[in-house]
């Protein structure tokens, strides 16, 4: 089972006006999982994001998504698998001017010209999954930062992807929020049966929604492993991650 990498990256390199920053990454994300990276501030995982969205190209190595090689840059291949991935964005990027349902809906009438009972139907069971059925006609003016996430996730949700890649899905959120976000993200992630890379310094949504775990350290993913096999692990650089998060949240709450 899940014997199929549908991300996999190999000796990855990538430098900026000569200053390394990928260092030789090698990646495996299984169909069906979700994959949680962590990693410091600078250290590059929005790079190695980048990579996956074909937005950057490898000095060196190989980057697959679902069968295609975005490595070499071919427009035919970058388009035919940004017709695949679904992506949350930091910032989120909802449309001001649209209520909830149709900043939801805009990829499916944009990229799918579905009709509109389809839109309809595709829209009302995302934002039901999601706990926003409330919300349809709201405008993201009136959302709470958390109920923000979750409309950005089901729009990037929405044209029903095979790949998510999301970078911060809770950042500066408080961890309540964070909380339902991770719930969110985790039930329509097992119902849609999506691959997900996904992004955050945060450890407690690391260790609720991953099956596999890894850090980015020193330009390469080490200690690669389920959420309770990476918290055990001995390597100096996930000790001194792990107890650099405990200080930042203990100074937080004091
Ligand atoms: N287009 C670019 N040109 C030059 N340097 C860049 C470029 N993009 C990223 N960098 C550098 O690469 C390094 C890694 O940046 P990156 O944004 O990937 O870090 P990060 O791990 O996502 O950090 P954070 O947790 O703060 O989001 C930084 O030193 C950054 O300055
Ligand atoms: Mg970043």
């Amino acid at each position: 089972m899940n014997a199929r990498p549908l991300i996999s990256m190999r000796g990855v390199k990538k430098a900026f006006e000569g200053q390394p920053v990928l260092r030789g990454v090698d990646l495996d994300v299984f169909e069906g999982q979700t994959f949680v990276l962590l990693g410091g501030s600078g250290s590059g995982k929005t790079v190695l994001l980048k990579h996956l969205e074909g937005l950057l190209q490898p000095d060196e190595g190989s980057v697959m998504v679902d069968g295609h090689e975005l490595s070499a840059g071919d427009p035919a291949q970058l388009d035919a698998v940004r017709r695949e991935i679904g992506i949350q964005f930091q910032a989120n990027a909802l449309f001001d001017s649209l209520t909830v349902a149709d900043n939801v809906a805009f990829p499916l009438r944009e990229l799918q010209h579905l009709k509109e009972p389809e839109v309809k139907a595709r829209v009302d069971a995302l934002l039901a999954l999601l706990g926003l059925s409330d919300a349809a006609a709201l405008f993201p003016s009136d959302l709470s930062g958390g109920m923000k996430k979750r409309v950005a996730f089901a729009r990037a949700m929405a044209l029903r992807p095979r790949v998510f890649l999301a970078d911060e899905p809770t950042a500066g959120l408080d961890p309540l929020t964070t909380e339902t976000v991770d719930e969110a993200i985790e039930v329509a992630q097992k119902q849609l049966g999506v691959t997900a890379f996904i992004i955050t310094h945060d450890l407690p949504t690391a260790f609720r929604i991953a099956d596999q775990v890894g850090l980015l350290f020193e330009g390469r993913v080490i200690e690669v492993g389920p959420p309770e096999v990476f918290r055990a692990s001995r390597h100096p650089a996930v000790l001194a991650f792990l107890k650099d998060w405990l200080e930042r949240e203990a100074n937080a709450r004091a």
